[in-house]
């Protein structure tokens, strides 16, 4: 079977960790590169973080450096509380032996979309600074692309009891990601499905227990026994693993519902900043330019999960 050639865009973080792995284990991807974006964690502990889990999982990709600073907002805040402050828990990575890419992340995805004229699909799990970036140098970029998934947005937020209407990743840039609905065709997998795909506590258990004490599977179990540790007494919403339905739903078009509707971000000053604003009743006489996540199959979730903790166990 051919390769489905992808680039993942993140801000490793725990829950971004678990998407690359997950990618990594499916035998229909090949993972091109892995590109940073400041997000969960200052881009400099992102950039380590992406840099580290290539070799950690033996990923033979390149690794791109993106934007340190959302396109106008200032980077006011991470997500420590739930990735801790290295971003993968209480994971200690050794020390890295390569180097990242010569290029940044945007020229990256823009030079292997070409290359793979058609074929590619780029996963964005992080703010969307990056790719707005991209895409301003490279208008082109839609054309050349398979298809765009992100893990953002949705029909609720997640960035403070005041503003709930903005989920983290389109919060944290809103005007780079209002640029990019704009102009690109989204598959938007949004809080509304990755809540609805939680894990259980018992689930992180076997999911500590499939990995046992095998090396290549020490990285999933640390990170499974911090997932637990840190949901359950801090009351994170550790047990949603939202970058990684982002990926489950391509490798299995079964697990996630899709609907089309017109999106578009607020990115103006004001309560609702960040917010995907989604046209479920057609008021906005616009043509949806957004397949919006609103269904998901979550027992098949979790077993995709096990599978891939079974994946690095027998590696
Ligand atoms: O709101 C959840 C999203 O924000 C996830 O991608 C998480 O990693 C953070 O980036
Ligand atoms: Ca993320």
């Amino acid at each position: 079977m051919k390769k489905i050639p992808i680039i993942i865009d993140c801000d490793p973080g725990v829950d971004d960790s678990y998407a690359l792995a997950l990618a990594n284990s499916h035998e229909g991807f090949e993972i091109l590169a892995i590109t940073a974006v400041e997000g969960n964690l200052p881009a400099s502990v992102t950039r380590r973080n992406a840099l580290c889990i290539r070799e950690e999982l033996g990923i033979n990709c390149r690794i791109g450096y993106g934007a340190e600073m959302p396109l106008k907002k200032e980077y006011t805040r991470g997500a420590a509380s739930v990735h801790g402050v290295s971003g993968v828990g209480t994971f200690v990575f050794d020390e890295p032996k390569l180097a990242p890419d010569e290029m940044p992340a945007w020229e990256i995805i823009y030079d292997e979309a070409v290359k793979h004229k058609g074929e590619m699909i780029l996963f964005a799990v992080g703010p969307l600074t990056n790719i707005a970036i991209c895409l301003e140098k490279h208008p082109d970029l839609p054309q050349l692309l398979k298809r765009f998934v992100i893990m953002g947005g949705g029909t609720f937020g997640n960035v403070s009891s005041t503003n709930k209407t903005a989920e983290f990743n389109i919060w944290v840039d809103p005007h780079a990601a209002k640029y990019v609905f704009e102009k690109m065709d989204v598959w938007m997998v949004g809080l509304n499905v990755t809540h609805a795909a939680a894990v259980e506590m018992t689930d992180f258990d076997e999911m500590v227990e499939i990995c046992g004490n095998a090396k290549n599977a020490r990285f999933i179990r640390e990170l499974s026994t911090f997932s637990k540790k840190n949901c359950m007494e801090t009351g994170a919403d550790n047990n949603v693993i939202h970058d990684a339905v982002a990926i489950a739903c391509v490798m299995d078009e079964t697990v996630v519902g899709f609907e089309d509707h017109y999106v578009f971000v607020e990115d103006g000053d004001c309560d609702n900043i960040g917010q995907t604003v989604i046209d479920f009743e057609k008021k906005s006489g616009k043509a949806p330019n957004c397949h919006v996540a609103m269904k998901v199959d979550q027992k098949k979730f979790v077993n995709i999960i096990k599978d891939m903790c079974r994946h690095y166990a027998q590696k």
